[in-house]
């Protein structure tokens, strides 16, 4: 079964670098992040849980908890984590889920097997305080993420949750918006104090909102 956006992110237990965790419990009332690389001590992989761990502090004042997948086990992750910190000069500092019987990567799809019938592709799923997807991006094993770019999209799915518009292509933190096509025309100045443009009857543009 294909997770799509707007469905519950499947709750589970597993074992992790910081221990068991409940994953609904564990996430509490934050949004987050839970995202699969293909294996311990592999290259790209070192340089994304490094990145991550870099980006601690971001991910914390957006309110998101990040944790990690792959299907090897416990020990293999903790003496990864070694390698991390020392190539990468940081600290992990999340979860890696343990999950040798591929429960996890199962229930969210994350094993695509005419990539790879053993071992996990780079699945992003973001997750909402409402336990729901939000967004889900796939990588294949060859190619990095970009974690800057799921803080990009982080800031737009917490504004659009909150207010009535849209980001649009590129948008970066802090550029004008897209008030969305459902707002009356004059409904806008009670909305969008901050003003508006009308580029086309369509295309209508304000500062974003919650700054
Ligand atoms: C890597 O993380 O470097 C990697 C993992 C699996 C296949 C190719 C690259």
């Amino acid at each position: 079964m294909t997770l799509q956006l707007g469905d519950v992110a499947p709750d589970f237990t597993a074992e992790t670098t910081m221990g068991t965790i409940d994953f609904h419990e564990w996430l509490g009332g934050s949004w987050g992040i839970i995202f699969s690389h293909p294996a311990d001590f592999t290259p790209v992989c070192t340089t994304e849980l490094g990145a991550t761990a870099k980006l601690k502090s971001e991910f914390e004042k957006r309110d998101v908890k990040v944790v990690a997948l792959s299907v090897d086990p416990l020990d293999s992750h903790h003496e990864w984590i070694k390698d991390i910190n020392e190539t990468q000069n940081t600290e992990v500092n999340f979860p890696i889920i343990a999950d040798p019987d591929q429960q996890v990567a199962q229930l969210y799809g994350m094993i695509h097997p005419n990539a790879n019938d053993k071992l996990t592709v780079r699945s992003v799923y973001v997750i909402g305080p409402d336990k729901k997807i939000k967004l889900t991006i796939t990588y294949p094993a060859s190619t990095g993420r970009n974690f800057n770019e799921l803080l990009r999209v982080i800031d737009s799915l917490q504004l659009t949750a909150n207010y009535s518009v849209a980001t649009p292509a590129n948008w970066q933190h802090g550029e004008d918006v897209v008030i969305a096509p459902a707002i009356r025309n004059e409904d806008i100045p009670a909305k969008f104090p901050k003003g508006h443009k009308e580029v086309k009857p369509y295309l209508r543009t304000t500062p974003q909102p919650n700054l």
